[in-house]
Formats: structure tokens, sequence, C-alpha cells
């Protein structure tokens, strides 16, 4: 398996390109289950979750073509038939998001029989909103060896769906459901991401009836039919936070080039409030910081707009270096504190207690071997090597080529000392 290295001790000065949004990408991926007719997506990252779930939806039966631009890539899907409603478990059990066929294949052919899923492995991530949501539009679901089978025969109807928690994933599955159902739909407490947004109006441009995007409430008229479609991806707010923190840990000043503050606002202004530097203008956010220490800066994870869970690790290894004591509360996964013991490899101090961690800021970090657990807990620990005296090798890279396109050059062209060294076969 392929080990990132990293010398530490370069401030990162110059711009980053921030690629589309993974979390918008699946989802938008998945909607073109909908139509028999082409999809296209524009500014699609090259991650390995997005092949991932184009195997997936190869085996379902979309013809899935890619045009490589210099940053991104153009993705054509067309599901002109169904070839299989049921999505394997070797395949859903490597990233989570693939479960959500579950939603277009009810929508479009009213039988899906889709294997539990996997993905990181931050808690518990049981699927029970989306089972309870799409039984109230009227599926009958058993959970039969590791497998949830849905039907409904005669096809899906609108209801009410008052969800008690909110869920980025369940959102996505009842809205895509509710695009071809009979009747009005109501997601009430739904998920508010702003990748929610970008596949509601990519649904939209496909001829879905939703009102209330952006909000928690969205109103869903079911058509007859969805339609051919071009979309763009929104940029990725959570690549953009991590270069940003990045930037905070290294000083320098770097620019984030596509990314929206709005859509990672809350990130900001905790790096604002330890004391960085934070301009946005339309289209880039630039971040720097002088030679100061930053202070330390308490943070609770909550769903959008709070402050975002895939961004906990990352800004916990900024607080491993401020000046104080920082408390960082996870809300939203429970066992979301893997990367706390390799972070202590760096000589961090840190100390857990149910669902918060005490950072007590350290003067310096010092290299060490470490083990990534988890897609969003890699990022941390490059970010700690960024910082830390000596040679840092982040092994198990594999968590962050899922979802970080090109980390290593990306930061090498702002200066730092990081490469990439490739398995042996
Ligand atoms: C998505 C994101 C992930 C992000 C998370 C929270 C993608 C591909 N993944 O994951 O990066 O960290 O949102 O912003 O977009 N829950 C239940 N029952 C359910 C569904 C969820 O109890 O049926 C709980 C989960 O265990 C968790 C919380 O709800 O505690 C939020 O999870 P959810 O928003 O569903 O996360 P994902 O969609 O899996």
């Amino acid at each position: 398996m392929d080990s990132i290295h990293i010398r530490g001790g370069r401030r990162l000065k110059g711009s980053i390109p921030v690629s589309g949004a993974k979390n918008a990408a699946l989802p938008l991926m998945t909607a073109a289950l909908l139509t028999d007719e082409p999809v296209k997506l524009t500014n699609m990252p090259r991650l390995a979750d997005v092949r991932t779930l184009s195997k997936l939806l190869g085996v379902i039966g979309a013809d899935i073509s890619v045009e490589s631009g210099t940053d991104s890539d153009v993705m054509t899907l067309h599901a002109k038939d169904i070839k299989s409603t049921t999505a394997p478990y070797e395949i859903v059990s490597q990233i989570r998001a693939s479960f959500w066929v579950l939603g277009p294949l009810m929508a479009r052919c009213r039988e899906a029989k889709v294997s539990l899923p996997g993905g990181c492995a931050i808690g518990a991530r049981p699927v029970d909103l989306y089972i309870k949501g799409l039984q109230k539009m009227g599926a009958e679901i058993d959970l039969v060896e590791g497998y949830v089978h849905a039907s409904a025969p005669k096809g899906l109807k609108g209801a009410v769906i008052r969800s008690p928690i909110v869920s980025v994933g369940a959102t996505h599955t009842l809205l895509m459901a509710a695009t071809l159902a009979e009747g009005e739909t109501v997601l009430e407490n739904a998920a508010r991401e702003p990748e929610i947004g970008d596949v509601a109006r990519c649904l939209v441009s496909m001829g879905a009836k939703i009102e209330g995007i952006g909000t928690s409430t969205l109103r869903i008229e079911g058509v007859e039919k969805l339609h051919s479609a071009t979309h763009r991806v929104i940029a990725d707010r959570i690549e953009a936070g991590t270069y940003a923190i990045a930037a905070a840990m290294t000083g320098g000043e770097v620019t984030l080039e596509g990314a929206n503050a709005e859509d990672f606002e809350a990130a900001l202004s905790v790096l604002r409030a330890a004391g960085a530097e934070v301009e946005s203008e339309q289209g880039a956010v630039r971040i720097a910081r002088n030679g100061e220490r930053l202070q330390a800066v308490d943070v609770v994870t909550q769903v959008f707009p709070g402050f975002p869970t895939d961004l906990q690790a990352q800004f916990m290894a900024l607080m491993t270096v401020a000046e104080g004591e920082s408390e960082i509360t996870e809300t939203i996964f429970e066992n979301r504190f893997m990367h706390v013991q390799e972070l202590a490899r760096f000589g961090a101090n840190i100390s857990l207690h149910g669902d918060k961690a005490l950072v007590h800021g350290v003067d310096k970090l010092k290299a060490a071997p470490v083990m990534a657990s988890d897609l969003r807990a890699s990022a941390a620990l490059i970010i700690a090597g960024l910082a830390a005296e000596g040679e840092t090798t982040v092994n198990r890279v594999y968590h962050l080529d899922r979802g970080f396109e090109r980390i290593e050059a990306k930061l090498s062209a702002c200066g730092a000392d990081i490469w990439r060294e490739k398995a042996k076969q």
C-alpha cells in the first residue's frame, strides 16, 4: 500500500484549486439512475470513491464515460435500462454512499436489494431513518442476510416524513425516491448541507419539482418521468476547509481557488477566532497567518450550518500546537476520535472524556510514523506532519485517495516537502 512522506516545517504559500465535492458527486451519480436519458456531470473529482461507485452503477446498468480535463473530469452516465436492482455487499461495504442507490432504484424500478453499508468506521451509522421513510412512502422492507429487500409493487406514494435527527444520507435517499412518487412528499427536519442543495438543483434540471431547497423542509411533487441534464458539481467545502487549516497550521498564505466561503463559514469563523486571517471574495478564499502562534478555540460539531464533523480531526491537529486548551465536542458520530492516538504519536497532548477531547497545545510536534484510520483522520495526520519536526510517514493512505484528489501534488505546489512512495508490487 502507498505511503505519504512529509518533511515538516515549511510554510505553505500559493494557490490550491479546490476540486468538486465528493459528497455531492456521489449522490449526483446515483441520481442518474432516475432517468433513461443521459446525465452529464462536470467538475467531477478524481477519487477512488467515484471509481467504486461507477463500478456499482455499471453493474446496475449505467453506461459511464469519462472525459478528462486539466483539473477535473466530465462524467456522462446513461442508465437507459436497469439490468439489476441488486447492490452487492462487495461494493457497498467499501463505500457508504453506494447504499444511496436505494432511493433512485425504488423510485424507478419499485424494488431494490441493497447490502447494508460500510465506509469509514466512525460509529454505528444505522439506516433506520432510510427504512422508516421509505415505509411511510408505502414500501415493504425486509432485512435478509445483511441485505435490505425493498419493494413497492404499486409505486411509492407521497408522504409527510419528519426525521427525528438530521441525516444527510436519508435526506438524499428520500428526496430521490420522492421525485417519481405519486403525489407530494414533505421531508421535515431534512439535512441542509450544501451538497443536498446541489443534488436538489440537479434534480430540478432533470424535471423534478422541489421547493424549499436550502431549508430544512423539502416539498417534492412527484412527476411521471425525469430527463437528461447537465450539472456542475459544487466545490468541496471539506477539502477547502482542510487546506485552510493546513495553511493556518504552517503559517504562510494560501488562496483556495473555486472555494465558496458560505459553504464552510463555520470553519472559517473558528479559524479567525484562533487568529488566522481569512478573506473571501467571489470564487476564492484566502487564508494567512503571520508568525504568531494561534490561540486555542473550542469547537462543537453540528449539522450544517454548524462546524462540520468532517473537519473535526483536521481542526484537532491544528489545536495540538495552539496556545491554551481547546475543547472539541463531537456530536454527530460517536466513534470519531480514532485520530487522537495517532496525533499523540507526534507528541500531542490530548485527553478524551466521552464525546469531548481536551487538547492542550504543545510548543511543537515531532515527526512520527502514523497510520490513517479513516478518510478525514488521514488528512489530520498530513496536517500534523506538515508542522512536525522531522520526517513523518503516513501509512494506509488508501483512505485519503477515497476523498482527496492529488493531496500531495496540491500541497507540494505550495512549497510543502511531501511525496508519495508507491507500494512495492
Ligand atoms: C454524510 C457524509 C459524511 C458526513 C456526514 C455528516 C457523504 C458521502 N457522507 O454521511 O461525510 O460526515 O454526512 O455530515 O455525504 N443516523 C441514524 N440513522 C440513520 C441515518 C443516520 O441514526 O438511518 C445517524 C448517524 O449514525 C449519525 C447521524 O445520523 O450519527 C448523521 O449521519 P448522516 O448525516 O446520515 O451521515 P451520512 O449520510 O452517513
